[in-house]
């Protein structure tokens, strides 16, 4: 049960649960060309147990049960995302029919049980063959991103609910290009400011393309964490401004004010494309909705012997999840204010905040909590309209493969047998069956 009732976060506020589909969909059949975390994955050391996509939750196949779920659950929206690989094989060009067949099935399942398809454009799955071509580091994925956008506008558009352009754009980049944790796992500072730089340009060739189609409520997932400086000490602030940099300002402000942080492009300009300064009218068109990824909070301390990013992330003190992620609600409520304060005055929504947990009882506390944190945004002035748990099912957890558990419905992935766990329950008992208004 959770504390909070449905009431207080307005009339027309959305409650949802959120996917992503290479980490549900499986179905790797029926003309899906293949994508960056196919390799990835089959690159051994890169994901935990070797685990891959292949099958997932083999939602390709059980969508409907899933779709029932939602319903089930009294949710109002889902946020899905498009397998750009299922509907342009090599990413430019040939439209796979089966591809477009499927999210038909879906997008149709979801208004027929009164369900708000929320889409997400890009959630990771970049096809092969673009990557092949250098991926977000080639400034040609404007085109090639808007081309696909205008495909899922024209046929999709009229029913999406919000689209939304790319899931965290810094994963996308930084962790995916400087960190090398995710697909493709570069470690290299050049290909990470390409990259830090295109995702953001390619999201508003992408908007554009969008609305050319007469896409409606189009907006841009950005993940955030709530950096704080590890210590009071100067050189401790220095980093966290750097680190908060990095990981929130980048983002935001690019999209936002069209304006990249000055601590950040001092220190990588010799990295970023050339000419970058062109792009910043696109990276920023305007929007309808912000969409903004909660999990935990960053540490920062200042590192001599890095000289180039000098700073390094260390642990707090707080209770984790069990991937070591604090936990931190109150960075909910700083971060939904402050995007609200300094960057964009349109509607918020939490479009995903969760947790890896065994222990399903810590997940309905944490939920508990992070919507509490929401009612606090609003009351200081936030204008949040949804929030989103993450996830529907357990699912690929990416570099966790599938021994991190995010679900709010548990799934045997030796069955593919759903269960509804307590957090699950949870929302049901919020939400009573209750839509929001149509
Ligand atoms: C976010 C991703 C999502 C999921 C959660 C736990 O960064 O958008 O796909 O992996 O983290």
């Amino acid at each position: 049960m959770f504390s909070v009732e449905r009431g207080q976060f307005g009339p027309n506020f959305l409650f949802g649960a959120a996917t992503a589909a290479y980490q549900i969909e499986g179905g790797q059949t029926d003309g899906r060309g293949t994508c960056i975390w196919d390799t990835f994955a089959a690159t051994p050391g890169n994901v935990k147990n070797a685990d891959t996509g292949a099958v997932a939750d083999d939602h390709y196949n059980r969508w409907p049960a899933d779709l029932d779920l939602i319903r089930d659950g009294g949710f109002d929206a889902y946020r899905f995302s498009f397998a750009w690989p299922r509907l342009i094989p090599e990413g430019t060009g040939a439209i796979n029919p089966a591809g477009i067949d499927f999210y038909d099935r879906l997008i149709d399942g979801m208004l027929e049980r009164g369900i708000k398809p929320f889409a997400t454009l890009y959630h990771w799955d970049l096809p092969s063959p673009l990557q092949d071509r250098g991926g977000w580091m080639n400034r040609d994925i404007g085109g090639w991103f808007a081309d696909y956008c205008a495909l899922v506008g024209k046929h999709f558009g009229d029913r999406l609910y919000a689209a939304a352009t790319i899931n965290e754009p810094w994963c996308v980049s930084v962790l995916s290009h400087i960190l090398g944790v995710h697909a493709p796992g570069y470690r290299d500072i050049r290909a990470g400011a390409h990259a830090m730089h295109h995702v953001l340009y390619a999201h508003g060739m992408g908007v554009d393309a969008l609305r050319a189609e007469g896409v409606k409520n189009v907006g841009i997932v950005t993940n955030l964490e709530k950096s704080e400086p590890a210590s009071d000490r100067p050189e401790d602030i220095k980093a966290f401004e750097i680190g908060d940099a990095m990981f929130n300002g980048w983002f935001l402000g690019g999209v936002y004010k069209g304006q990249y942080p000055k601590v950040l492009t001092d220190l990588l300009e010799p990295y970023l494309p050339q000419d970058w300064q062109r792009d910043m009218e696109v990276v920023s068109r305007p929007l309808d909705w912000a969409g903004i990824n909660y999990y935990s909070r960053g540490l920062y301390a200042w590192d001599a012997g890095r000289p180039l990013l000098p700073i390094r992330q260390v642990k707090g003190t707080l209770p984790t999840n069990d991937l070591g992620w604090e936990i931190y609600p109150e960075g909910l409520t700083a971060l939904l204010t402050r995007v609200s304060r300094d960057y964009t005055k349109v509607p918020l929504y939490v479009t995903e905040n969760g947790m890896s947990e065994s222990d399903d009882a810590r997940r309905v506390e944490f939920y508990d909590m992070h919507l509490k944190a929401v009612l606090e945004a609003q009351k200081q002035g936030a204008d949040v309209r949804g929030y989103f748990a993450w996830s529907l099912l357990d699912n690929y957890e990416w570099a966790e493969g599938y021994s991190s558990r995010f679900g709010i419905v548990h799934v045997d992935y030796k069955t593919q047998e759903r269960t509804p766990k307590g957090s699950y329950r949870a929302f049901q008992g919020m939400l009573h069956n209750t839509r929001a208004p149509a």
